[in-house]
């Protein structure tokens, strides 16, 4: 199947990167907020990336003008309707996903793959809420997606061999590096990533090394850009605990359980870069 048309729902952190990265392989792009300033802000966000990058020299001014011509921003999910591909990036909630592609269901034509960038819930789940399980697939994208290669494409129980192989071409049409995944709790990205954050926590938590001596080991030992406090500060504690949740939930295993400093930091509005404070304080 051919993938000309596409939209992205949600205009945040996630939603914008996605919109920009099909921009940039030449498709069309419609990015769909149900808020106008989420909206706004996710388009000033594109723009002011493209502007950086074309100071820098890494693009023209010309590709500039020819990717936002590509790029249209609307608050009508009605506008999916002549979408070849959807892509939802909406907040992280299995009610307000079903809701989402329940509509998406309705209103995108029948043979449209509809896609979902959810980081933790069950694609199987989101899929056996439509008509069309099938053509339902995750496509998971890293933070920043315009610089980060991977994507994990992962395959409910239900998709198809051919939705799986439109997905895998559109990725490497975007210059993203694809990976098949199947459906489990945290795909491969977060089942391995979180376990090694919370062993990290754990030994903040025991006295065994102080989060700057646990950072330290993980970048000068093992070669790890960053280190793994440094990181969850980055991606949200709030955010690591609710998939150590999802893995421990999953599997029914106690190796998962989240270390109750994570908790204790959560609870105490410590949730890392975004708060001014978590392993780190930020200014
Ligand atoms: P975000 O909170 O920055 O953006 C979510 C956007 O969705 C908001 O602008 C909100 O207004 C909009 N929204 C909510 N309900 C909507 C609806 N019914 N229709 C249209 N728009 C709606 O969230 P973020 O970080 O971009 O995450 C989005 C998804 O991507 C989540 O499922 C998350 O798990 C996943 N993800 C996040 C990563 C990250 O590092 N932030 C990495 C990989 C995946």
């Amino acid at each position: 199947m051919s993938i000309n048309k596409v939209m992205v729902i949600g205009a945040g952190q996630m939603g914008a990167g996605i919109a920009q990265v099909f921009a940039q392989a030449g498709l069309h792009v419609k990015l769909n907020d149900r808020e106008q300033e989420a909206l706004d802000k996710g388009q000033a966000g594109i723009e002011k990336r493209l502007e950086r990058a074309v100071e820098k020299g890494r693009m023209t001014d010309v590709k500039r003008e020819e990717m936002l011509e590509h790029l249209t921003f609307t608050t009508d999910l009605q506008e999916a309707s002549d979408c070849d591909l959807v892509i939802e990036a909406v907040v992280e909630s299995m009610k307000v996903k079903i809701d989402v592609f329940q509509q998406l269901d309705e209103i995108t034509p029948p043979h449209a793959i509809l896609a979902t960038n959810t980081s933790s819930l069950p694609i199987t789940e989101i899929a056996a809420a439509t008509k069309r399980p099938d053509q339902v697939i995750g496509m998971h994208f890293m933070n920043p997606v315009p610089v980060m290669k991977l994507v994990e494409i992962i395959r409910a129980i239900q998709t198809s061999d051919d939705t799986y192989a439109s997905v895998r071409e559109m990725a490497e049409k975007l210059q993203k590096t694809p990976v098949e995944v199947e459906d489990f709790p945290g795909f491969v990205s977060n089942r391995i990533l979180m376990p090694m954050i919370n062993e990290a926590i754990y030994t903040v938590h025991e006295g065994v090394a102080s989060p700057e001596d646990v950072d330290a080991v993980m970048k000068l030992g093992m070669n790890h850009p960053m280190g793994p406090l440094t990181l969850a500060d980055f991606i949200g504690l709030d955010t690591c605990l609710y998939i150590m949740e999802v893995l421990h939930e999953g599997f029914g295993d106690s190796k998962y359980r989240p270390c109750p400093l994570l908790r204790k930091y959560v609870k105490a509005g410590w949730l890392g870069k975004k708060s001014g404070r978590g392993f780190y304080i930020y200014e």
